[in-house]
């Protein structure tokens, strides 16, 4: 498969081809997505959540999310590969965010990174792309400044739609390659995707964003702590694994496993003799 760049998503967008993008923490998970020819990879901050357990991704930190890039990159070298800034990692100034952003490229060797916010953050990503670095934007329900938002809730309703594209278009124009759209209105996030050039990646955000993204976990139920209603449930892995891992246990316990075949020989009769 040819490496998926920055423009290649802008070529999918203009020709009306959809693109895809899934989470990934690892390197199994990073050479699953390449043999299935998925267009993007995004390590997220939310493997705070699905890796590591906490109940949100704000104590996540550059170095948990360096260390899950590195695999991911080695494992898929044709997906456009995006590392997700941390909470904290990218606001207190333009000089902080672009020396964590390089560090995104230089240590992780990912494409690109993400980061949350809109307007407010319009300053900060212009600094970054003009320091060289390609960025993804992220609006809608931001999951690091959930608390503010009161909530896993969706964003941009009746007259609140106003801000949602006014922050979509301050990152167009600060100069993100790519936008994501979470928990959004269908409609909103289908004019928003009209409106702008850059393709938006949607996730809870309807049919008409120029691609999709969803959590890994999610859409293989690897995680039950809860299941958001925009997810789609491609397998339903959890049970399978706790069946298989059931089966592991009593085999240990009875002696069935290992079997014969399992082991390996090598030492002879007389060998062992003297050994005895
Ligand atoms: O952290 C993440 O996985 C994300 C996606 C939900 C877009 O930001």
């Amino acid at each position: 498969m040819a490496k998926v760049t920055t423009l290649k998503l802008q070529e999918m967008k203009d020709k009306g081809e959809k693109i895809s993008m899934i989470t990934a923490y690892d390197y199994s998970t990073a050479c699953l997505a390449e043999k299935a020819g998925i267009d993007s990879l995004l390590i997220g901050d939310s493997l705070m959540m699905t890796v590591m357990g906490d109940d949100s991704t704000v104590a996540c930190t550059m170095e948990q999310m360096i260390h899950h890039i590195k695999p991911v990159v080695v494992g898929a070298p044709s997906p456009l590969i995006i590392g997700d800034m941390p909470f904290g990692s990218y606001n207190e100034s333009k000089e902080q965010a672009i020396h964590n952003a390089t560090r995104f490229l230089k240590e992780g060797r990912c494409d690109a990174i993400k980061l949350e916010g809109g307007q407010e953050v319009a300053l900060i990503v212009k600094a970054i792309v003009d320091a060289g670095i390609p960025v993804v934007g992220h609006i809608g329900l931001t999951p690091q400044t959930v608390s503010k938002m009161g909530g896993f809730k969706v964003q941009g309703k009746g007259s609140a739609a106003k801000k949602v594209l006014a922050d979509a278009l301050a990152l167009e124009d600060a100069g993100a390659f790519c936008i994501v759209l979470e928990c959004v209105p269908e409609q909103l996030a289908k004019l928003i995707s009209e409106k702008i050039k850059i393709p938006t990646i949607g996730i809870g955000a309807g049919r008409y964003c120029d691609g999709q993204v969803l959590v890994f976990h999610d859409m293989m139920g690897l995680f039950d702590k809860f299941l958001p209603k925009f997810v789609k449930q491609y397998l339903n892995l959890g049970p399978e694994i706790i069946k298989a891992l059931e089966q592991y246990h009593a085999e240990v316990k009875s002696g069935a496993f290992p079997e014969e075949a399992h082991g390996f020989s090598g030492v002879t009769e007389e060998e062992l003799k003297e050994l005895y």
